[in-house]
């Protein structure tokens, strides 16, 4: 499963990056707004110039013909950056305009597995299934991953599966062992992913014994 980072913020995504595990960058609205100072634009160039891999950037418009416009330009800032659209009827027109220009997209506020096969058709590239969000009201948001990976293997369709809305470690294990092609996660994830007490206590364990034995 490829690992993509779920931020805007420039030194989270290169202190993650360091670590060698980072196949890519999601962003959207809200990420973008709480990096104040620099133009979106500014912020799409300098991520791509960090992560070697899919960046999405996101559309603004809720209208196609807008949506298109945006996209076009977004596409235009590197090589990598993917367009992310609504799951609107707007963006599936958006999504399939994009599909036939060549432009990659992640179909982004999937909460249903209707919805994603739907984006699937229209071309998308990715679509963004919201565990979290499904959790927050009360639905099962892993079961959307699991229905969306049987649909498309199902009907040999290209679309990745991107598990986003991604709250915790298990998000990611059961993302992992229902077979999304991808998974966008949060800084603090990462984080919490990395520690266990035992690995810190083990490194305690060995250096005192080390130290003990004179060496
Ligand atoms: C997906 O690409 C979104 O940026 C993201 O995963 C939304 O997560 P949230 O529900 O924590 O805002």
């Amino acid at each position: 499963m490829k690992f993509f980072i779920d931020t805007a913020n420039i030194s989270e995504i290169k202190r993650i990056n360091e670590w060698g595990i980072l196949d890519g960058v999601t962003t959207n609205p809200s990420l973008i707004a709480k990096e104040s100072g620099k133009p979106f634009e500014a912020i799409i160039e300098e991520i791509c110039g960090i992560v070697d891999g899919p960046i999405s950037a996101e559309v603004i418009a809720l209208d196609a013909p807008t949506m298109i416009k945006e996209g076009r330009l977004l596409s235009k800032i590197h090589k990598n950056v993917v367009v992310k659209v609504p799951l609107t009827a707007e963006g599936l027109k958006a999504t399939h305009a994009f599909k036939a220009e060549g432009i990659r997209t992640n179909v982004t506020l999937c909460f249903s597995a209707t919805q994603g096969l739907m984006a699937a058709k229209a071309g998308a590239t990715y679509v963004s299934p919201f565990v979290g969000r499904l959790d927050d009201i009360n639905a099962v948001g892993m079961e959307l991953i699991e229905d969306l990976v049987t649909i498309f293997t199902n009907y040999d369709l290209e679309t990745q599966v991107l598990s986003a809305s991604i709250r915790s470690p298990r998000h990611v294990t059961e993302s992992a062992l229902a077979g999304a092609h991808v998974a966008t996660i949060p800084t603090k994830v990462f984080d919490q992913m990395l520690a266990h007490p035992l690995t810190d206590k083990g490194i305690e364990g060995f250096l005192a014994d080390w130290k003990k034995s004179g060496r």
